[in-house]
């Protein structure tokens, strides 16, 4: 069974160029490339809280429009539920090594489609339907100790549960 549940945290304060990248970052929800080659220039600075057999997630921006940015810090074996996400979503490993096992929706349930290992300096994307909240159907395992940067176009946790 999965009893992790993952707290948020306010963020470490960054520096002015670094809150700089992420009001960027948060421009390019819907480019891929531009992300990547933004997000390589962020330097996780300060502290992540450890959740002991879980992770914690430290919000770093927040747009009023809904856009989120933030950092994801695992411990060895922590996994989420099963989860959607807004239209946009981009993860980059920026340490450690995380599992994900992606699903779709059919009308017998979900369906596992692939799972793919994301070392760190790997990243995935997605671009789904606008106002909806089960884009991109996955859950994450980190299979060992592992840091990374999340980027969506709306609140994370607006995403569909499906466990
Ligand atoms: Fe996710």
């Amino acid at each position: 069974m999965n009893d992790c549940k993952a707290k948020t945290w306010p963020a470490p304060a960054l520096s002015p160029g670094q809150q700089q990248l992420l009001e960027a970052l948060a421009c390019h929800l819907d480019d891929e490339a531009g992300l990547v080659e933004l997000a390589a220039d962020f330097q996780a600075e300060g502290h992540y809280p450890l959740a002991p057999h879980c992770y914690s997630r430290s919000v770093l921006y927040r747009h009023p429009q809904g856009a989120e940015i933030m950092v994801a810090r695992w411990d060895a074996g922590a996994c989420t539920p099963t989860h959607g996400h807004p239209q946009y979503a981009f993860v980059l490993v920026l340490q450690g090594r995380l599992q994900m096992e992606h699903f779709v929706a059919t009308p017998k349930g979900l369906q596992l489609t692939g799972t793919r290992i994301k070392n760190a300096g790997e990243h995935i994307y997605a671009s789904g339907r606008e106002g909806r909240y089960d884009n991109a159907i996955h859950r994450v395992t980190a299979l060992e100790p592992s840091l990374s940067l999340h980027i969506y176009s709306d609140d994370a946790l607006k995403g569909i549960c499906f466990d």
